[in-house]
């Protein structure tokens, strides 16, 4: 088989992560600390894929860029593709088209995340060279995914988003593709929706007879499009990490596996793991629990924060109740405030979400 690229998409709108989303990408909303996006980048480089494209939308570009730069932190050259509306993801090959020329290709959704990478799966897709190769894994509400309907290892029929889904296998968001793929992109209407969907593209390729195959994943994998996706792929990588405290420790106590970066400073704290504290964070009085991002420079003081994400620079200070299951963008402040009159004071963006004790 020829060179494999990779393609990322990182465009969409991340309507189901607003407010977050009004001011930043949702593949940059971190997971343990790092951006969602990274993951998919790691697990392209640890393949040996060295060529990889990024399909960036035109308001959130920039800040993407920049996040990646040249790919060399990853050990891979990027280069940035500009979709210029958000159009569906056969619409996103198709615009990736002169990158990727003839060769064949892993595309990655930049908001999914699949444990233990893609190297198997470029290998089985390496020796047995399909046309495509899709993964699948059960779900417990296929109506929001493409669905997949199996005879075998057969695929018989997908169909994106299904009011009324044949089976419970979902289409997990990377896929391996040869070049065929472009021609069956040219070749599908838009959906309902008013998008070129993949799922369509590929049934395309089943309706043309050509080979495609079904791999169910194993491990976990995650769309973390919405708030619970996201929580919940926090908790599955914290699960993961190692006890490392490079930060500095005064009266406090750090229980189990618990980072803490260099320059983040823990005054009369506990950090009960997994949890991962950022640099130059500060914790004063503190309790943070397990399952819990603590972004750079953010602090806590005189508060809890549990299975939580608290972005850069966000602050949460005097509260009587642990704040829990929360996302908070960066820069938030979340304080109490003894003046007159005794009254919640909010400065809050569209479509925030707030539960008050
Ligand atoms: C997209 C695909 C869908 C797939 C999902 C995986 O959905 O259209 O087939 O199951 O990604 O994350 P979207 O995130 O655009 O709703």
């Amino acid at each position: 088989m020829e060179q494999l690229k990779g393609l990322i998409l990182s465009g969409g709108k991340g309507t189901r992560l607003q407010p977050i989303t009004f001011t930043s990408a949702k593949q940059l909303v971190p997971v343990a600390n790092r951006p969602v996006l990274f993951y998919g980048i790691d697990a392209m480089a640890s393949a040996g894929i060295k060529e990889i494209g990024i399909i960036i939308a035109p308001e959130t570009g920039d800040e993407i860029r920049e996040m990646v730069g040249s790919g060399e932190q990853f050990g891979v050259n990027v280069t940035f593709i500009e979709q210029d509306q958000p159009a569906g993801l056969a619409h996103a090959v198709l615009t990736a088209e002169e990158f990727l020329g003839t060769d064949p290709f892993v595309m990655y959704l930049g908001d999914n995340l699949l444990q233990g990478g893609i190297s198997d799966l470029v290998e089985a897709f390496r020796s047995s060279s399909p046309d495509a190769l899709i993964l699948l894994t059960p779900v417990s509400d296929p109506e929001n995914y493409g669905v997949a309907e199996l005879d075998g290892d057969r695929v018989i029929s997908l169909q994106e988003k299904p009011p009324e889904p044949k089976t419970n296998l979902a289409l997990v968001g990377v896929y391996m593709f040869t070049a065929g793929i472009h021609d069956a992109a040219r070749a599908i209407e838009p959906s309902a929706r008013g998008e070129l969907e993949i799922t369509d593209a590929i049934q395309y390729l089943v309706d043309e007879g050509k080979r495609v195959e079904p791999h169910v994943v194993q491990g976990w994998w995650k769309d973390t499009g919405r708030l619970e996706d996201m929580l919940e792929a926090n908790r599955l990588v914290l699960d993961t990490v190692e006890r490392r405290l490079d930060g500095e420790l005064i009266d406090s106590t750090c229980e189990g596996r618990v980072i803490v970066e260099a320059g983040a400073i823990l005054e009369r704290s506990t950090v009960r793991g997994p949890a991962v504290i950022g640099a130059g964070a500060r914790l004063i009085d503190a309790y943070v629990g397990p399952y819990s991002a603590i972004g750079e420079r953010c602090v806590v003081e005189r508060a809890e924060v549990e299975n939580s994400i608290l972005l850069e620079g966000s602050s949460v200070t005097d509260l009587n109740a642990r704040v829990e299951s929360s996302l908070l963008g960066r820069d938030v402040t979340i304080a109490r405030s003894d003046g007159q009159p005794s009254a919640y004071r909010f400065l809050v963006g569209d479509r925030s979400d707030i539960g008050v004790v």
